[in-house]
């Protein structure tokens, strides 16, 4: 009889799901498995694209030209040509990089430009219109990555995207949603109808011929199109009629940037993430290393343990964000001091598992709310081998909606991520000091986290989030969901999140997932707990490389993300 209780109460066990709310099933929800090569992005058709590069014998970089143009198509909530981005690379010979094609202020910009003579910040100034626009990086992007790696024809490449802008795409149930939420704002900011500020439904074909006509210039002429010449001029007339401070100057001077990648080790795997002018890889590093001494998988997945040890440790990490970073060509960042053993371990030396660490205590500030959800992130594994992470952004939503009519594509709000002033926050609610001030030129401190991960110096994982704020976070809790908690690719992107940045000084928690005993424990510890009802911190879209070779895809189940492969 004791015997019988034994095996029901295992059967008991084994039943309940890995990772609570995600998968009440017995067996474990996985995601697409492919062979040789897989591309996993915010839309299927960009994920289709990139993969019929690849089918092509095109390489990773080549697909991740055309997912990245492909996206601007059929993403315009993100994908762009008028914003910018952080690439990530690991080759198949085990060498690694990144590039940084964000975009820069306008040599007209200055410090106080959003501040009026008293000193106060008029926000929206930074959010909405010409004066928000940064010199867009992302056309720079595809070509320096074209330069060193591609291996098809540019025009090649953009064959696909220059037919899809064509053909058009098909609206989704979440794009009918956003394009409503953002029409009167299209129609305000741009004095007039666009494209986009038609009363779109779920099901609708969106055409852009416009779009069509930049890429196939594009393809033609090079960069230069875009940065010296004609599309250049318009974006700058359309853009100077709006408000904006952008010349023909600022684009002629833009340049996209290799830079080495941040590169920390977690127990054994190896992470190789984006470093400044991204705040993502470091920020992410710090907090891996702050949370390793504790034994998080004895602790279980979003158990209480669990959460306390990763919001105290995203506190501190946060903390530093906020002084430390900004564009490293400006600012010198201490940035082996912040990723040091012994640095680390100091600054988690006052946690303690009875008593919630107050972020006063840690730093200063006041704060406003969050804005979730903007930006994009694909991850490519092709079938020589060569992986990228690349996560690319208008900043907001449709960024700054500015929307130059003759080319087709969006302008991004981009200098909302610079501090306006010290202490005061973003649209993220973060909060920046002197080194992420406003000067000419200057790159704006970013939070993408496009990362690759090794396993024994093997290649591992492929992943990155949009998010603002919470990429770095949702980066994190995906690594640790698979490492730490043996879920599946799909379970580690589907499972709840849960998010804290110093300031505010609060947990932001997704709305299922966890428990009110748990959150009235945390409360009574002294954590502030916000749990958003239509909060979504996140959408990471991930490739594993499983012991057999083959990999498995995690494509968000928050939008309408897909992973395709072969
Ligand atoms: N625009 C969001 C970020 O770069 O963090």
């Amino acid at each position: 009889m004791k015997k019988l209780i034994l095996l029901f109460l295992i059967s008991l066990i084994s039943c309940q799901p890995a990772v609570k709310g995600v998968s009440e099933k017995k067996d474990k929800n996985t995601g697409l498995i492919a062979n040789k090569a897989m591309v996993v992005s915010a839309r299927e058709e960009a994920s289709r694209i990139g993969l019929s590069i690849l089918r092509k014998g095109g390489n990773a970089f080549d697909a991740m030209i055309a997912t990245e143009m492909a996206l601007a198509v059929a993403y315009p909530f993100a994908g762009n040509l008028g914003g910018g981005g952080f690439m990530v690379y690991r080759k198949a010979d085990g060498s690694t990089g990144s590039l940084d094609y964000r975009e820069k202020a306008p040599l007209a910009a200055s410090k106080r430009m959003y501040q009026d003579a008293e000193g106060n910040v008029i926000s929206e100034k930074s959010k909405i219109g010409g004066l928000a626009v940064g010199v867009p990086g992302t056309v720079a992007g595809i070509f320096a990555v074209h330069e060193k790696f591609g291996s098809l024809p540019m025009p090649e490449i953009l064959k696909p995207v220059i037919a899809l802008a064509k053909r058009g795409f098909v609206v989704t149930e979440h794009q009918a949603e956003n394009l409503q939420k953002y029409r009167e704002l299209f129609l305000k900011v741009n004095n007039d109808s666009i494209l986009f500020s038609k009363a779109y439904m779920a099901g609708d074909t969106i055409h852009n011929l416009e779009l069509a006509n930049t890429l196939q210039q594009i393809a033609e002429n090079g960069r230069k199109e875009f940065y010296n010449g004609s599309i250049g001029r318009e974006l700058v007339n359309y853009l100077q009629a709006h408000g904006g401070i952008m010349t023909m100057e600022d684009l002629a001077e833009y340049r996209a940037q290799w830079r080495d990648p941040i590169s920390v080790k977690y127990k054994d795997l190896k992470l190789i993430s984006m470093p400044p002018p991204s705040s993502g890889g470091i920020v992410l590093g710090q907090i891996l290393k702050m949370v390793e001494p504790f034994p998080l998988k004895e602790f279980g997945h979003n158990s209480e343990k669990t959460i306390q040890v990763l919001t105290e440790a995203e506190r501190r990490a946060y903390a530093d964000r906020s002084y430390y970073l900004g564009d490293p060509d400006f600012v010198n960042i201490p940035t082996d001091t912040l990723l040091s053993d012994s640095y680390l371990k100091n600054r988690m030396d006052k946690f303690s598992f009875t008593k919630a660490t107050p972020s006063s205590e840690v730093e200063h500030g006041e704060i406003a709310g969050y804005e979730s959800m903007e930006t994009t992130h694909y991850s490519i594994v092709d079938q020589y081998g060569n992986a990228i992470a690349a996560t690319t952004t208008l900043n907001g939503a449709y960024g700054s909606k500015l929307f130059v009519p003759e080319l087709g594509f969006f302008l991004n709000n981009e200098m909302d991520d610079f501090s306006a002033k010290p202490g005061f926050p973003n649209m993220f609610g973060l909060i920046g000091a002197e080194a992420n001030s406003i000067a000419p030129g200057k790159k704006m401190l970013s939070s993408m986290t496009p990362t690759i991960v090794e396993k024994n110096d093997k290649l591992w994982m492929v992943l990155g989030s949009p998010g603002g704020s919470t990429i770095i976070t949702s980066v994190l809790q995906t690594i640790l969901n698979v490492k730490e908690f043996g879920v599946t690719m799909q379970e580690a992107v589907d499972a709840p999140r849960f998010h804290h940045q110093w300031l505010p000084d609060e947990i932001l928690f997704e709305p299922e997932g966890f428990d009110e005993k748990l959150l009235n424990s945390l409360q009574e510890k002294g954590y502030n707990i916000n749990v958003g009802e239509s909060t979504v911190i996140g959408k990471v879209d991930a490739i594993l490389v499983l012991p057999d070779g083959r990999m498995e895809g995690g494509a968000d189940r928050r939008g309408d993300d897909t992973a395709v492969g072969f």
